[in-house]
């Protein structure tokens, strides 16, 4: 009995660290309906301009706002303004800036 509620809950666990794993944001953006071209405006495409990604998400004091509920907001600090690109990749694992300096082991760039 205890055995197949562990092996249960290791499937759950390891069901969603794959799903968050495999799908890549551009994916996650193309399931949304979205097109390449929302974020690339040139032919080939090219690094995507944070301007970019401003177009929908606002301002980055709006994105920061979704993300004050952190002790440590990634989107508000020391560091001003940095590109959305030096944490969150198109189509490859993304990286914490924060963590060229710091271990913010909490933080999970999406
Ligand atoms: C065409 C509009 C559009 C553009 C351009 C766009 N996004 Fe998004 N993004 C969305 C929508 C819609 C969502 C889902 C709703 C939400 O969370 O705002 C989203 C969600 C996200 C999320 C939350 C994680 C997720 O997958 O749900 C992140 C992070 C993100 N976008 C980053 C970016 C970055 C970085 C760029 C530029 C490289 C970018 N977005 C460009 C529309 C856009
Ligand atoms: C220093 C790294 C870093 C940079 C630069 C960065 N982000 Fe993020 N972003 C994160 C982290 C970490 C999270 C997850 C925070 C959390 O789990 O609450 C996040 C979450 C998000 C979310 C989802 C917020 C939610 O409601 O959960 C969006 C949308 C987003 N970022 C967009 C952007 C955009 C647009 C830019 C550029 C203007 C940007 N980010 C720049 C690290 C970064
Ligand atoms: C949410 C925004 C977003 C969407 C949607 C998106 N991309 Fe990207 N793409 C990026 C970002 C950001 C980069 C920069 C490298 C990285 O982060 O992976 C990139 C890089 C690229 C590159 C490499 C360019 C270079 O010189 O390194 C190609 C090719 C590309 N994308 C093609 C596509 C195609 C084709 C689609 C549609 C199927 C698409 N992208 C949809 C954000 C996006
Ligand atoms: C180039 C190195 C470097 C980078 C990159 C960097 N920091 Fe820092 N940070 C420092 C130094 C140095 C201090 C001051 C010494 C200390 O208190 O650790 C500091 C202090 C802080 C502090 C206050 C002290 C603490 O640890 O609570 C916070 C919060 C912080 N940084 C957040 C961030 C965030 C968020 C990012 C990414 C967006 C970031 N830092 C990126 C070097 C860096």
């Amino acid at each position: 009995m205890l055995k197949t509620v562990v092996s249960i809950l290791v499937l759950a666990l390891s069901a969603t660290t794959s799903f968050a794993a495999d799908k890549m944001l551009a994916d996650r953006h193309m399931e949304r309906g979205g097109k390449c071209e929302a974020c690339h405006t040139t032919m080939p495409p090219k690094a995507v301009a944070t301007q970019q990604c401003l177009v929908c998400h606002g301002s980055y004091d709006k994105v920061a706002a979704r993300t004050d509920k952190n002790d440590i907001n990634p989107h508000d600090s020391h560091i001003e303004n940095p590109d959305c690109t030096s944490c969150h990749r198109g189509h490859k694992k993304p990286v914490l800036l924060c963590d060229e300096c710091h271990e913010f082991r909490e933080l999970k760039v999406p």
